[in-house]
């Protein structure tokens, strides 16, 4: 499949209605989620027949992704009933089969190097100190080959140290650095745009 053609696709999912602030629930745009799951396939082959997890899953974009491109198996995991609801309505309209679990990430009891790949954009920790690390902490846990995910750049040092000294990566790795639109979402935000800075990583479990 063609990026242009993945970001489409993407572009035309259903996303939160009703976003919980405490969740930090934002979607990750069609521009960001397509090109983090194209590179994650075309440059290092670890979506494709793999199984691959989506982290906070929301309803459903980076998971779907790795279905179109082809993912073995997809599971999605989220705190949120409700954003799995959607989820499982953007993958029927898309008639993918994707697997949907309702877990707090921090209580899952997954065994061993259980996925493949382990996709996410998980909350920047800022409602709640520490998620971010929550999520890294089990992505790297649970993943055999690689793990994608975004986090803000003011935070580059401590998450590399975290994955490398506590997590024991084999490597973390700065992708690319990006612009993340959280627009208007929540009613708190003055500015009608807000862009924050955000890593994408890849780290070798
Ligand atoms: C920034 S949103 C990303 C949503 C979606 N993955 C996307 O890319 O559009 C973070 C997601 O993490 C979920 N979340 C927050 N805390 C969680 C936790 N402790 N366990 C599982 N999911 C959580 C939220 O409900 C939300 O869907």
């Amino acid at each position: 499949m063609k990026l242009k053609q993945l970001e489409g696709y993407i572009g035309n999912l259903n996303q939160f209605s009703n976003p919980k602030i405490d969740l930090e629930q934002y979607p990750t745009g069609a521009h960001i989620a397509s090109r983090l799951l194209y590179t994650a396939e075309n440059t290092f082959g670890d979506i494709s027949g793999k199984v691959v997890a989506d982290f906070g899953c929301g309803c459903g974009t980076l998971g779907i992704a790795g279905a179109l491109l082809g993912a073995e198996h997809v599971v999605g995991i989220d705190i949120d009933s409700q954003s799995l609801e959607i989820a499982s309505l953007n993958a029927a309209d898309l008639e993918l089969d994707i697997n949907l679990i309702w877990c707090d990430i921090k209580n899952l009891k997954w065994r061993g190097k259980i996925v493949d790949t382990v996709v996410m954009n998980p909350p920047f920790g800022t409602r709640k100190k520490g998620s971010d690390m929550d999520f890294l902490f089990m992505a790297l846990k649970v993943a055999s080959q690689a793990v994608y995910s975004l986090h803000k750049t003011t935070t580059r040092d401590h998450v590399r140290r975290a994955a490398l000294r506590d997590f024991n990566a084999k490597s973390a790795e700065v992708l690319c650095e990006l612009r993340f639109d959280v627009s208007q979402l929540y009613k708190y935000h003055k500015k009608k745009e807000v862009d924050i800075a955000v890593d994408l990583w890849r780290f070798v479990p």
